[in-house]
């Protein structure tokens, strides 16, 4: 039987962990939806990000798909348990995940984890404490909202970049490891690694893909995932970002 997800983010974060599922041909078929008229959702009300998620909810079921994945971290905050009551499909999100993969890599107990996504995904602490639940002692978090419009506006090969993560980075000592809590920060994962001197970075793709083999026991698909673009905004402009993120032979 053909498995098929719908995969949901603000805007093209989500690309990013689409980007995974494609490369362990977990499903026959994605359905992409990037709610590209009202990125970002870092800094929106809980309740407006509820409701914008509902509304991503209905969309899906316009599709035969088995699985919603909420390839956003700022949704899985604040919206997540509300789609799962709304939907009839199962729907997972990528902070629970994040976590079970942190716990994994992380070595020592005491190593030195930074933790940045959006003002919301921060300011809940929803990292800081589900890692100090497992025992991490040493974690900290910063919100670095600005990154979000660096990726969306394809600004990462500038020095804004370099410049922006001075301005968040600086005095930041000894960070071993850096949890990428927003699905758009994969896309300059190789300079923030290297800020920190070859950190490691966490990150939502890799930690999904773990999630759906061990808890959901997903196996390889039969055919290789196609892959469907639908955008609130300017569909074709998703579409051809995906081309240069993800591999043509999926389209
Ligand atoms: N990609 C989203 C996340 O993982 C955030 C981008 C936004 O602010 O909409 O949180």
């Amino acid at each position: 039987m053909n498995k098929i997800a719908g995969v949901f983010d603000s805007g093209v974060g989500g690309l990013t962990v689409v980007r995974t599922l494609l490369e362990h041909n977990i499903f026959d078929k994605i359905i992409y939806f990037g709610d590209t008229a009202r990125v970002p959702y870092g800094n929106k009300d809980k309740n407006t990000i509820i409701r914008y998620s509902l509304e991503a909810v209905e969309f899906f079921e316009n599709f035969d798909i088995d699985i919603i994945i909420v390839a956003c971290n700022t949704v899985s905050v604040f919206a997540l348990k509300q789609m799962q009551k709304s939907s009839k499909v199962p729907v997972i999100g990528v902070v629970e995940a994040g976590v079970d993969m942190a716990s994994k890599k992380v070595i020592s107990k005491t190593s030195k984890i930074l933790t940045i996504g959006t003002k919301g995904t921060i300011q809940s602490k929803i990292y800081d404490t589900k890692l100090k639940l497992l025992g991490f002692t040493n974690t900290i978090s910063i919100a670095t909202p600005l990154f979000v419009p660096i990726v969306e506006q394809e600004l990462e090969n500038t020095p804004i970049l370099q410049e922006t993560m001075n301005y968040y980075f600086n005095g930041l000592e000894n960070i071993e490891y850096v949890i990428l809590g927003c699905t758009h920060f994969p896309i300059i994962s190789k300079q923030i690694a290297t800020y920190f001197d070859s950190a490691t970075t966490i990150q939502s793709g890799e930690a999904i893909v773990e999630t759906l083999k061990k808890k959901f026991k997903y196996k390889k698909a039969k055919n290789l995932s196609k892959i469907e673009f639908y955008a609130s905004d300017a569909p074709a402009q998703l579409k051809i970002r995906a081309k240069s993120w993800l591999l043509e032979k999926y389209f």
